[in-house]
């Protein structure tokens, strides 16, 4: 109470009558700089409710006299990110493969559009580091089916493999030589003996030579004479360490027992020709390009 007050016998300060277990607080005024940034708080906050978005309303909110939102903001990024697109992208429009591939400034830009083209639309078969799986080629090594030269790879890329879509799709069928009663169970056996010696891998001996006749009939058209494979076809090389299918026995047995067929659909039918480009570019960067 005011009229309580008594003054502090030592800083002769006033008190402000609280007391706590005889400790009395002396009644000091805010120092002035603390007066000062509370006063120009105040106004600068009474200023941004005016200039700002700032007060919840019920279903709606005070907009501010600039009209900022950070919504708009957004959009005038993207806005900006486009124009600054655009550029490349009629560049790209205009240049061919090999232009792209050895200018810096647009490989950049064409890897970077690939690189997140490829993320949404190839590495649920592909995997996210194009590293493959059974069936899914890898797209990291110099190991081809359909060839690794720009143009090789635009033409895979744009019309696909044994896709119905796409009539100039890549296609080559390796019969399925059990169920089309090509071969006996039995050649087959030996001829994927064959193919496990091929590669530099164990195998039955006098199998393996009973299975070379075999393969000569009936594989060296695809594969070739010495299992090179043949990109014109399709045909994977039989004597490397790579399979898209697996190279154990058991394995070699089920391609050659009912063939495989692997689908690639046709991207030339989904993707602009621009983003085709970039695909190309970057799947030919990944380490494999010709
Ligand atoms: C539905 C699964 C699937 C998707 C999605 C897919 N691919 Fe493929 N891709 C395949 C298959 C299967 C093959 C192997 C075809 C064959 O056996 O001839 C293949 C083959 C390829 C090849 C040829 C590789 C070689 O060794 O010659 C390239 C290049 C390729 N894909 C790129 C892409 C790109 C780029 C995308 C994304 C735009 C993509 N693929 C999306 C399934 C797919
Ligand atoms: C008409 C061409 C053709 C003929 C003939 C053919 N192949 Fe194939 N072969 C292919 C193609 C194309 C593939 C790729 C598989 C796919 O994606 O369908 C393949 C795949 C394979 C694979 C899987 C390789 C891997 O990397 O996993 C093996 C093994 C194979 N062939 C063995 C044979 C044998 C053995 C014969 C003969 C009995 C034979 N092929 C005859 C075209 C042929």
């Amino acid at each position: 109470m005011p009229e309580q007050r008594e003054k502090d016998e030592f800083s002769g300060t006033e008190t402000t009558g609280h007391e706590w277990d005889g400790i009395r607080e002396l009644d000091n005024p805010p120092p002035r700089w603390w007066l000062l940034t509370w006063y120009a708080c105040i106004v600068w906050a009474v200023g941004y409710w005016v200039l700002m978005p700032a007060w919840p309303l019920i279903t709606d909110n005070t907009k501010g006299v600039l009209g900022y939102t950070e919504r708009g903001r957004v959009v005038e990024d993207i806005k900006q990110a486009k124009a600054a697109q655009a550029k490349y992208l009629v560049k790209l429009e205009k240049a061919n493969l090999e232009q792209i591939r050895t200018d810096p400034e647009l490989l950049d830009f064409a890897l970077a559009g690939g690189r997140s083209a490829y993320n949404v639309n190839c590495s649920q078969c592909h995997g996210s580091g194009a590293t493959g799986s059974p069936g899914f080629p890898n797209l990291n090594d110099d190991d081809w089916l359909w060839g690794g030269t720009l143009n090789d790879i635009s033409y895979t890329i744009t019309h696909g493999a044994r896709n119905n879509t796409d009539d100039d799709a890549r296609v080559s069928d390796m019969p399925k030589f059990l169920t089309d009663e090509i071969l006996e169970p039995a050649q087959i056996d030996d001829v994927a003996e064959y193919v496990l010696s091929l590669s530099g891998k164990s195998s039955d001996k006098d199998s393996a030579s009973r299975g070379k006749a075999v393969f000569k009939e009936n594989c060296v058209d695809c594969h070739g004479a010495k299992g090179q494979g043949n990109q014109e076809q399709g045909a994977p090389k039989l004597h490397d360490a790579i399979w898209l299918f697996g190279g154990d026995k058991d394995s070699i047995v089920e391609t050659v027992s009912f063939s495989r067929g692997g689908v690639m659909p046709a991207w030339g039918q989904i993707l602009n020709a621009n983003t085709v480009k970039q695909l190309t570019v970057y799947v030919h960067s990944l380490g494999g390009g010709r």
